[in-house]
């Protein structure tokens, strides 16, 4: 492994290259990441690096929206199959169809969704900073693509919106039951129980905290509390875990897991580093449409 390692950091300064990683990835890759984070981190985090070529270690939407933030730069997925399905599961002629029959409507689109998604949208968001975009829209009616779940937990603290629901879902999250909450529960009943918003509303309603996955690691942090039901990918085990040795952090068995995310290897890395390739690259056309809604996000953001 360590071979591996140093190969990947000589390859970096060849190419003048930065690894930005989600915290679900394997631990050795958030390991040698330059940049870990959640996904808002990741989008702003690219508009700052000043390297070439960024490697980012996440599902394939993660690594359109570096592009679409930063189309001078290369932009390389380690594994361009790895993909959410998620990012897919919204439509833009449904989305059309919305905007013909509601007036004062803001199609706000998760990151968490494809190019094409976010170029028919008004602004896009994040888990870590919905409530604070989504209250600051003039706008009554808010279609919210792709997430049922996390729409629905934004809904409930914004009574003054009307919300038009979607019905995509993250099966990881939403895999998970509130009888699977309640059993662990029980089983660790001194335990603080963080969830993240894509998790059903059933499941949100028995957690402590609800949170993006920065978020439940600043929590986590800052409690004073010493055990922990995470509900969430289980690759944020590894920073929880690391940043809190005397804390005990426990998730469900089986642990949920984002298939996807898990397809970046240390291998795949140094591959793409290697093959010299142009990385992502889409129709410029759907690039600047997509890229004012991801910007509008940043500046709302702030
Ligand atoms: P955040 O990174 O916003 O917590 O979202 C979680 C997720 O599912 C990323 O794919
Ligand atoms: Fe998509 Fe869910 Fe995986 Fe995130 S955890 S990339 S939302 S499938």
């Amino acid at each position: 492994m360590n071979e591996k390692i140093n190969k990947i950091e000589a390859l970096k300064k060849e190419k003048n290259a930065v690894i930005m990683a989600h915290y679900y990835v394997a631990d050795e890759i958030q390991q040698l990441a330059d940049y870990v984070g959640d996904s808002y981190y990741l989008s702003e985090t690219a508009t700052k690096v000043t390297a070439d070529t960024i490697v980012l270690c996440g599902v394939s939407f993660m690594g359109e929206s570096a592009k679409i933030l930063n189309p001078e730069k290369r932009v390389l997925l380690p594994d361009m199959t790895a993909d959410c399905p998620m990012a897919h599961m919204a439509d833009a002629d449904k989305i059309q169809t919305i905007r013909q029959k509601y007036d004062d409507v803001a199609v706000v689109c998760y990151v968490n969704s494809t190019a094409e998604l976010k170029a028919c949208s008004d602004v896009c968001v994040t888990s870590s900073n919905a409530l604070k975009i989504v209250s600051s829209l003039p706008n009554r009616n808010i279609y919210f693509i792709p997430d049922t779940n996390l729409a629905h937990f934004i809904a409930e603290q914004l009574p003054e919106k009307d919300f038009i629901f979607n019905d995509g879902f993250c099966h990881v999250h939403h895999n998970v039951t509130k009888e699977e909450v309640s059993a662990l529960k029980k089983r660790y009943p001194a335990a603080i129980v963080m969830a993240h918003p894509e998790s059903r509303p059933e499941v949100l309603a028995l957690a402590d905290y609800v949170g993006s996955t920065s978020g439940i690691i600043n929590h986590a942090a800052k409690s004073g509390s010493s055990q922990f039901i995470v509900l969430t990918e289980a690759g944020v085990l590894y920073e929880l875990r690391k940043n809190n040795p005397d804390k005990e952090f426990f998730t469900t068995e089986p642990p949920q897991i984002c298939s996807g995310m898990k397809k970046i290897t240390l291998d795949n890395i140094i591959s793409v580093l290697e093959n010299d390739n142009e990385g992502i690259s889409m129709d410029k056309a759907l690039e600047e449409a997509a890229r004012k809604p991801m910007e509008r996000m940043l500046e709302l953001s702030i």
